[in-house]
């Protein structure tokens, strides 16, 4: 995959290694164009030795022209990545501006725009700002976060650019998604993150799970060509791009959810920590303390796993199985109890599994099983869906009807 990856005049360019190699880790060639004021942030030689290749910036070098013209790169490019955008880069592209290189391949390429913005909170909620965002997404570029949290001028906000590693996980995705993927044509949706039960107007009960793997999952099926649809319980991810998302709250939304849209699914990811029990009763009014112990009786939920698995065209099913203890007996009890085609299994608990960059699994299948070590999600989940693609094309030669369900509960 070719990228040509812009850097523009923001804080945030002093992640850029970072982003070329997680690019290059994943196979890219990546061609650095920079702008005038991003160099005023990170050094052409830092960026020329992990991209591997001359730095392009100036639209006027003779000799880089000679070598490989804007028009020509602009060609090459399998995708073309701003990253970080500032607010003036997405202006002169709204605009169609093309006073330098950067601006004048994304006018001359026909390949996919994702832009990644990095800028102070005020600037990115200022209504000129918005209405390029909004004018760029209508044109079909991809707006990637950006991230809230706190921001180099010392204020918390929306503008921080997302990880190089989100970045990379979804900008492979967005090039490798289109017609060669194992996946190619097929539907999956994918639950992910956990749900909310509400005790009063302002308590509920939930998990720890972050969403993330569901999330790396939803983008691996993506990259292997499926037409994914992620339900997403409350998470705090930036919504992927390139896929259907909804978003809910409870396990009955997502039960819901999950039926209204699994008829047409051939494979269903559901990597949701969903609520197990809920309570009975929600009360109106905030619960006042007064005795000094107090119950909260609680309801089953809905149990979307089986509920799928039961339906008459099920889709290949398998789950994820989320344990603290005896992690592979009880997801292979899984397997067999929920007639499960796989079931991913990992560890939970003591700083493990839950709300990290980082997993280690296990796969089980009826014949077999596999272990991953601990590798980032968006690479394990590239692997898992790998695995699923197979045994779904293996199940499919065996039985013409589309049958596959994966079922997680773990992030
Ligand atoms: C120290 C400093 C930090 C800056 N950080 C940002 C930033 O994070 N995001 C942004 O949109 N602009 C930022 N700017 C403003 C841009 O550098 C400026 O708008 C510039 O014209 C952008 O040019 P370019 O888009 O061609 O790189 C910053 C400016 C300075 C001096």
């Amino acid at each position: 995959m070719n990228i040509v990856l812009g850097i523009t005049g923001g804080i945030a360019a002093y992640k850029a290694p970072d982003l070329v190699r997680r690019l290059r880790e994943r196979g890219a060639e990546v061609q650095i164009v920079m702008t005038v004021s991003a160099e005023e942030f990170v050094t052409t030689t830092a960026l020329q030795a992990v991209s591997g290749r001359p730095i392009r910036s100036n639209l006027w070098d003779k000799e880089a022209e000679a070598a490989m013209s804007h028009i020509e790169l602009a060609r090459w490019a399998d995708i073309v990545l701003v990253a970080p955008a500032t607010a003036e880069i997405m202006a002169r592209i709204v605009s169609g501006a093309a006073p330098d290189l950067l601006t004048t391949i994304c006018l001359a390429t026909e390949a996919p725009i994702a832009l990644a913005p990095a800028m102070n909170h005020v600037m990115w909620n200022n209504p000129a700002t918005q209405a390029n965002r909004e004018l760029l997404e209508q044109r079909g570029i991809h707006i990637l976060g950006p991230d809230t949290g706190s921001q180099a001028c010392g204020e918390t906000g929306a503008g921080r650019m997302l990880d190089p590693e989100t970045i990379a996980a979804t900008v492979c995705g967005l090039s490798v998604g289109k017609g060669k993927g194992a996946l190619e044509g097929r539907t999956v949706i994918v639950t992910a993150g956990p749900t909310r039960e509400a005790i009063d107007p302002v308590r509920y009960i939930t998990n720890r799970s972050s969403g993330k793997m569901g999330y790396a999952m939803a983008r691996a099926a993506a990259a292997q060509g499926a037409n994914v649809v992620l339900i997403s319980g409350p998470v705090n991810l930036p919504p992927p791009t390139g896929m259907h998302v909804v978003n809910v709250i409870t396990a009955q939304e997502m039960f819901d959810a999950t039926h209204e849209h699994v008829g047409n699914a051939d494979i269903f990811v559901a990597a949701a920590a969903v609520a197990d029990y809920r309570p009975t009763h929600v009360a109106s009014q905030k619960i006042k303390k007064s005795k000094e112990t107090s119950r909260i009786e609680l309801v089953r939920c809905p149990d979307i796993l089986t509920s799928v698995a039961a339906l008459k065209r099920a889709p290949f099913t398998v789950g994820f199985a989320a344990e603290t203890q005896n992690v592979e007996d009880y997801a292979r009890l899984k397997l067999e109890d929920k007639k499960l085609d796989m079931v991913v299994a990992n560890k939970v608990g003591d700083g493990v599994g839950f709300d990290r960059d980082e997993n280690a699994v296990t796969v089980l299948w009826r014949n077999g099983r596999q272990e991953f070590p601990a590798a980032a999600k968006s690479d394990l989940a590239r692997s898992v869906v790998d695995l699923i693609a197979q045994n779904f094309q293996a199940a499919q030669g065996a039985d013409t009807e589309p049958r596959l369900t994966v079922l997680s509960n773990l992030d």
